[in-house]
């Protein structure tokens, strides 16, 4: 029920910190991710020789997200594919690949005969659901749940926490099977991931007004743009989904990096535009030359809302809007970052009187192809 809450969306999306904590509980031992459900499955992940991720919608932006993390730590090749393109092409599969399919209903046809038709030719397929018993996991050969709870809003948020750090466990999981990371990397991992939930908090706690506020002065705004580099990429991909499902706006995410290459002809005087900021203190090239994109954009006119880390003083010269995150490692950004696309998704719906819950056209869940 949604209790006093105006909509489930907004109570899923205050949720957050919850899907993550739970998500994450009983499996860390001695500072080292365990999954109770993989036990079994070592031999499985140190013959793995390609991981195969397939979702649609938001659980493939969640799976564009781990591939940085499973590739980083685990250091095996990722390819992400939209369920419904991956059968239609006569993929090459062989023994050594693991297909990892994320679905927070577990019932989305594309990705359930996605599923089968990898099992068929003869790959290992896991399942990261957030439905107890539901048939796609029922149809896999391990599953890892990820535990946000029931989400009734159409537009899933709190499953997206949840199926990144699903993934982000599985990474470190994996890793600590082939021994791809040190037990101090390890360990450092597991503890940025426990402070997530508190951090994703603090954003809700201290940004949810001010950005609610800004989405009901762009509440007539035609057109939003998201960029971002890394992790920040798929969440700003992410960004823009939530806004056209949800407000009806048209929204697109790039890839920062990909700016000069075509999208910043869109620019014109006025267009917002929402830029993730990577981490100063990982990595300053990434850093300034997502900065350097801001003052490209600034300087033809687009209205600037920058998501940037407490204390990043770069960004404040050329942002019309500064939305602070706390300091996390690199991988952890995409976690607090989506917080206040989720948040201004839903202020922007609002303010133009819809319904954030049920939007137009959409179901939660879709048992057709
Ligand atoms: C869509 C929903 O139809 O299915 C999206 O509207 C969702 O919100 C997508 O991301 C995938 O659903 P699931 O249950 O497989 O994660």
């Amino acid at each position: 029920e949604k209790g006093g809450w105006s909509s489930f969306m907004a109570k899923e999306v205050s949720e957050e910190p919850e899907a993550v904590a739970n998500t994450i509980r009983g499996r860390i031992h001695d500072s080292a991710v365990v999954i109770p459900e993989l036990d079994g499955l070592d031999e499985l992940f140190a013959g793995t020789e390609r991981i195969l991720v397939i979702a649609c919608g938001t659980a493939a932006y969640a799976g564009q997200v781990g591939k940085y993390a499973l590739e980083k730590w685990a250091r095996v090749p990722v390819d992400v594919e939209l369920a419904h393109e991956f059968r239609y092409r006569d993929p090459v599969l062989s023994a050594g690949t693991l297909v990892v399919s994320i679905s927070q209903s577990g019932e989305t046809m594309d990705t359930l005969m996605a599923v089968k038709y990898a099992r068929e030719r003869g790959a290992k397929t896991l399942s990261i659901c957030n439905t107890q018993g539901a048939t796609i996991p029922r149809e896999s050969d391990a599953v890892v749940y990820t535990h946000a709870g029931p989400e009734v809003a159409v537009a899933s948020t709190k499953a997206f926490v949840a199926q990144i750090t699903a993934l982000y466990l599985l990474a470190l999981h994996i890793a600590r099977v082939r021994d791809s990371i040190s037990a101090a990397d390890q360990a450092r991992h597991v503890a940025e991931l426990e402070a997530v939930p508190a951090k994703i908090a603090h954003i809700l706690e201290h940004e949810q007004e001010r950005t609610t506020q800004l989405a009901h002065w762009m509440a007539d705004t035609r057109s939003v743009l998201f960029l971002g580099r890394h992790v920040g990429f798929p969440i700003a991909l992410e960004g823009a989904l939530k806004l056209k499902e949800i407000s009806y706006i048209h929204a697109e995410g790039f890839a920062a990096g990909e700016l000069k290459h075509g999208p910043i002809a869109l620019i014109e005087p006025g267009q917002p535009v929402f830029v993730i900021v990577p981490s100063p203190r990982e990595s300053s090239l990434l850093h300034d030359k997502v900065v350097s994109n801001i003052q490209e954009i600034r300087a033809r006119g687009a209205r600037v809302i920058v998501i940037a880390e407490a204390g990043d003083a770069a960004v404040l010269p050329f942002a019309d809007e500064v939305l602070r995150i706390p300091l996390a490692g690199p991988m952890f950004e995409a976690l607090l970052a989506v917080v206040p696309l989720h948040i201004f998704a839903m202020g922007l719906a609002t303010a133009r009187g819809l319904d954030v819950d049920q939007p137009r056209n959409l179901a939660k869940s879709v048992t057709v192809e």
